[in-house]
């Protein structure tokens, strides 16, 4: 008998497509399948094996990511695996604080708007309001919000290592923190 295909989703994903996943986003592209995730999943209950997303829950509310940490558990398996990545504001406060040159060398080609003269300051605040960001996650406060929506495990995890096999990964900032929960 043929083994049943496993749905995996890349939420998110930007211009990363995944071979074997459903790679979604709000912008068209090829290989996109269209889904503004502010909105309830377009799956069923505990259809889906696995969930990755990366630099995007900060692209949400406080409100709108609650909701949508809601729907990728209402759509995972019992027992499946969701990672996520994000900028970890406190990986971004030791960098002000420490003034980390490797952070500021990699986040000012990205920053097009340094009427400041690219001091720090104005970095920091660039990180935390640039890109359409609209929230801010700590990942002692993200645990947290994870743990309240239901998931298990949390567990914070180095860039490319994973338990369940889904460390997609593509962004190499040193301010990105990965987390990995099973629902
Ligand atoms: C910072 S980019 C991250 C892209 C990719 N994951 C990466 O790390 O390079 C944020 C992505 O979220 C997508 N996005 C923003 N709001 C969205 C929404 N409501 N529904 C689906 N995708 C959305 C954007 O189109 C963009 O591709």
């Amino acid at each position: 008998m043929k083994a049943k295909k496993q749905v995996k989703l890349h939420l998110a994903c930007g211009p990363n497509i995944v071979e074997g996943w459903q790679n979604i986003d709000i912008l068209k592209g090829k290989d996109i399948i269209n889904i503004n995730l502010t909105k309830p999943l377009p799956y069923k209950d505990k259809s889906v094996d696995a969930i990755f997303h990366e630099h995007f829950i900060e692209h949400l509310t406080k409100t709108e990511a609650e909701s949508f940490l809601k729907e990728c558990r209402r759509v995972l398996k019992p027992g499946s695996a969701m990672r996520i990545g994000w900028p970890d504001m406190n990986l971004l406060l030791k960098a002000y604080f420490l003034r980390s040159k490797k952070y500021r060398d990699y986040v000012l080609p990205a920053l097009d708007d340094h009427r400041y003269g690219r001091n720090w300051d104005e970095i920091f605040s660039d990180c935390l309001f640039s890109w359409e960001h609209r929230y801010a996650y700590t990942a002692k406060h993200l645990k947290l919000v994870l743990e309240t929506a239901g998931f298990k495990n949390v567990k914070v995890m180095k860039r490319g290592d994973s338990d369940q096999d889904i460390a997609l990964d593509f962004r190499n900032d040193p301010a990105t923190t990965y987390i990995e929960v099973t629902r």
